[in-house]
């Protein structure tokens, strides 16, 4: 009797202690909200060999995130971030708009979880590379009527950096938040009046992301 209520306290101790526990093949859907700010810094514009004097900014910017991760083991996921096209406002600094661009950072990630199967806060950190396809470039109307034509974003190949963590709701929701740093370089070229012209811009942004999750 004795023995038989030891194995039962030790079944339900083993059940409650893997339900926050990631296990091999375990795959987590994430969605919400990924915001992309950038930190950056440009260069000084130039029109032909001309130093117009002043670089660019950008805006930031918030969609829907879409993210995807597969353990491979209690403690090692490879995670993809998605998530719709991010639309950012481009500034010629101290002067007004110059134009806006559209853009993807698929990012793939080797996250490490700090498992421990107890706690339903369930911490981690990654790196990753990023490819950011930029697309839609334009210039403000009034910068076309201007002359400024052929805006094109060079697509930018860089490592990621996050930290994160899931807090599980129970053993298949969860609520998930995480910020990350990301290199994404790019070089602008344009015409004006016919001139080519370029800019190189680092946007190196955090991004944020605010989940809800599901494990399968
Ligand atoms: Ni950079």
């Amino acid at each position: 009797m004795k023995i038989n209520t030891l194995i039962a306290a030790a079944a339900i101790a083993l059940t409650t202690s893997s339900a926050f526990a990631y296990e091999p093949g375990d795959m987590v859907v994430r969605a919400g909200l990924t915001n992309v700010a950038p930190d950056e810094s440009s260069s000084n514009v130039f029109i032909g060999a001309t130093d117009v004097g002043v670089g660019v900014n950008v805006d930031s910017n918030t969609q829907l995130g879409l993210n995807f991760a597969y353990f491979i083991d209690s403690n090692w996921a490879i995670e993809l971030l998605a998530a719709t096209p991010f639309d950012h406002d481009i500034g010629l600094n101290t002067v007004g708009a110059l134009g806006s661009t559209k853009h993807l950072p698929p990012t793939l990630s080797a996250n490490y979880h700090f498992m421990d199967a107890n706690s339903a806060f369930q911490p981690y950190i990654g790196v990753g590379v990023n490819y950011t396809i930029f697309f839609d470039e334009d210039f403000t109307s009034a910068n076309e009527a201007a002359g400024f034509a052929d805006l094109s974003l060079d697509d930018s190949f860089g490592l990621s950096y996050q930290v994160g963590f899931d807090y599980m709701l129970n053993d298949k929701w969860l609520i998930n938040a995480s910020a990350r740093f990301i290199d994404i370089d790019t070089e602008a070229t344009f015409t004006n009046n016919g001139t080519p012209g370029k800019v190189d811009v680092d946007i190196d942004p955090y991004v944020y992301s605010l989940t809800i999750g599901y494990k399968f």
